[in-house]
């Protein structure tokens, strides 16, 4: 099987990652040559500290060509788009990738907010597209989504559930509503939390140690919206808000201020909390 996938960012690079450590061929298309071998070199770093960790045994990184090509993706069984969250740009690939693909590739978005019935709205045949929504970081958490859309057909879902399976990770089955099943529920969850951060005039560190020692959960909401990026969260957060209009999916005003002062989180160095390069 060869897999596609399109923006090596931090989702796509894992994405790719996980391709290479299944022994998949995988084709990764970045916008510069110098970003797609960014990228390779993350990932050969973390599959090389796997096996240094005794987690995996070998791994084949020629297994993963790079190329600023769209056509290169042609010979691919199955292309996962990582791209900006934006519908525009993602419209505009799928119809693209339509044309350079054979008819029997499906097409999946990695989108965390956007509607995937909507993205294949620009393609001739939506049958085959489909969502596959990773986790982040996508090599460490187990989840994906598998998403039909309301014309996807059931080869191109199955299709993407079994490359779920065969990525050693745990697919769950669900239909494209807004936020799908985790973010549904997950960020007015952390929505709240931040709101909880002024009502209860809670510090950051203790809501963090409040969550992980009373909720079990595995980092507190803070750090976690430090991982994930505050401006990924806030982009997700108005995406809902603007579908389910529920006021709990509206962006807290701390979160877009932060965003708004390139408080991002981990990627900028700082959010809530402050991090070395
Ligand atoms: N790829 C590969 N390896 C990675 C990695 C990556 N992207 N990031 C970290 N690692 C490596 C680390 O380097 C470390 O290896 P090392 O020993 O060589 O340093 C190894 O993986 C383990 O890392 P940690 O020690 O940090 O692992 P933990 O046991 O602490 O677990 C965690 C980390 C899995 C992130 C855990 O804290 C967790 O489950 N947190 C919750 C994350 C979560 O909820 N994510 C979902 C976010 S919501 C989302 O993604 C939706 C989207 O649509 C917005």
């Amino acid at each position: 099987m060869k897999v596609g996938v399109v923006g090596l960012g931090a989702m796509g690079a894992g994405i790719a990652q996980l391709c290479v450590e299944a022994g998949l061929e995988t084709v990764g298309r970045e916008v510069t040559a110098e970003l797609g071998e960014k990228a390779r070199g993350r990932i050969d770093h973390f599959l090389t500290r796997k096996v240094e960790k005794g987690q995996l045994e070998s791994y084949d990184i020629s297994l993963l060509t790079t190329t600023t090509e769209l056509s290169d993706l042609a010979g691919c069984d199955l292309v996962i788009e990582a791209i900006v969250e934006e519908l525009g740009p993602k419209q505009e690939l799928f119809a693209e990738l339509e044309r350079v693909c054979g008819p029997d590739t499906v097409l999946a978005t990695n989108t965390s907010a956007l509607s995937v019935t909507e993205i294949a709205s620009a393609t001739e045949q939506p049958e085959r597209v489909v969502g596959m929504h990773f986790f982040n970081p996508a090599p460490l958490m187990p989840l994906v989504e598998i998403v039909r859309a309301e014309r996807s057909s059931d080869e191109a879902f199955e299709q993407a559930f079994a490359l779920g399976e065969a990525l050693g990770k745990h697919p769950i089955r669900c239909h494209d509503t807004p936020g799908f099943v985790v973010n549904r529920v997950l960020i007015p969850l952390l929505n709240d939390c931040v709101r909880v951060l002024d009502e209860a005039r809670v510090s950051i560190e203790d809501l963090d140690a409040g969550m992980k020692h009373g909720a079990g959960w595995p980092m507190g909401p803070c750090e976690l919206l430090d991982l994930v990026g505050l401006d990924v969260h806030v982009h997700a957060s108005e995406a809902l808000w603007e579908k389910l209009r529920e006021p709990r999916f509206a962006p807290p005003a701390r979160l877009v201020a932060m965003a708004n002062a390139g408080l991002l989180g981990r990627k900028s160095g700082r959010g809530f909390y402050t991090y070395s390069a």
